[in-house]
């Protein structure tokens, strides 16, 4: 059963949740959606196991802003809040699963603090930085956000975050979850995902047990990229979702869900 989500950690800060008891797994979720998309995960803990999924800053239940309490900006501002919300519930160490831009919070946060994971799970992401393209596209999505609002990037991003063969109420199940957006929580996620670092030099100090995983159709970030990690962190494997776009934990919750219970298993 999911415990609804909490407002805030005693600390004040992010919002979350939760499934399970046990060993802690913490789910950090993509752009620009909140912690209902690990809602299917969340629906099959495996016994044993504590499934947290935090509200990034300005989505879901989180609060959308406040002056950084350390100075730190972009990714590394979002990695830092989950390190908190460990700390404020006394998890001192979990294995983290980051998607997409949870993803790269994810390698951020090892970055910070590698003491802290117990295993690493990188879903649908990538290590490298945006290239110029990528940076103008962002441009283009914040102006898009300006003008029109979350819809209008729902719109647009759509076609890439579900596979042709996504079914009807599983598009509009995330069109809805974009719409709801906030759209300053929106516009700071892009402009710290098109200033985060190139991570790919730092792949072979991840010293953790990690699941790589890709949707074979991901369109955003092809397997090809989760290969390259794959190939560059030492104690990794990787498992293509067959049948998955981009979302590939909502696209084929049981084979994502399955995925992922044999890698907490193994470790
Ligand atoms: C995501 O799914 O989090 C985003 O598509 C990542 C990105 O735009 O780089």
């Amino acid at each position: 059963m999911i415990r609804e989500r909490r407002t805030g950690t005693p600390n004040g800060g992010l919002a979350w949740l939760e499934a399970g008891a046990g060993w802690p797994v913490v789910l950090l979720h993509a752009f620009p959606l909140n912690a209902d998309m690990w809602r299917p995960q969340l629906e099959r803990v495996p016994d044993g196991w504590r499934f947290l999924a935090p509200d990034f800053r300005g989505f879901g239940g989180s609060r959308t802003d406040g002056p950084p309490e350390d100075g730190s900006q972009g990714i590394d501002r979002y990695a830092a809040d989950v390190l908190a919300f460990m700390d404020a519930l006394t998890i001192e160490s979990a294995m983290i699963a980051g998607l997409s831009m949870g993803g790269y919070v994810a390698l951020a946060m090892h970055r910070q603090a590698p003491l802290r994971f117990a295993g690493l799970v990188l879903a649908d992401t990538r290590a490298t930085a945006d290239t110029v393209e990528g940076r103008a596209g962002r441009v283009r999505m914040r102006e898009l956000l300006a003008r029109e609002g979350p819809a209008a990037v729902a719109d647009q991003m759509l076609p890439k975050l579900l596979s042709a063969g996504a079914d009807a109420a599983l598009v509009a199940h995330v069109r809805d979850l974009i719409t709801r957006a906030e759209p300053a929580g929106v516009d700071a996620a892009i402009a710290a995902m098109m200033s985060r670092p190139d991570s790919t030099p730092y792949l072979p100090q991840i010293g953790c047990a990690t699941l790589i995983v890709a949707g074979d159709r991901d369109e955003i970030t092809p397997v090809a990229d989760a290969d390259a990690m794959q190939r560059a962190i030492p104690l990794s494997m990787l498992t293509v979702i067959p049948g998955a776009g981009h979302l590939s934990n909502l696209e084929q919750p049981e084979l994502f869900s399955r995925g992922l219970a044999d890698f907490l298993r193994a470790h």
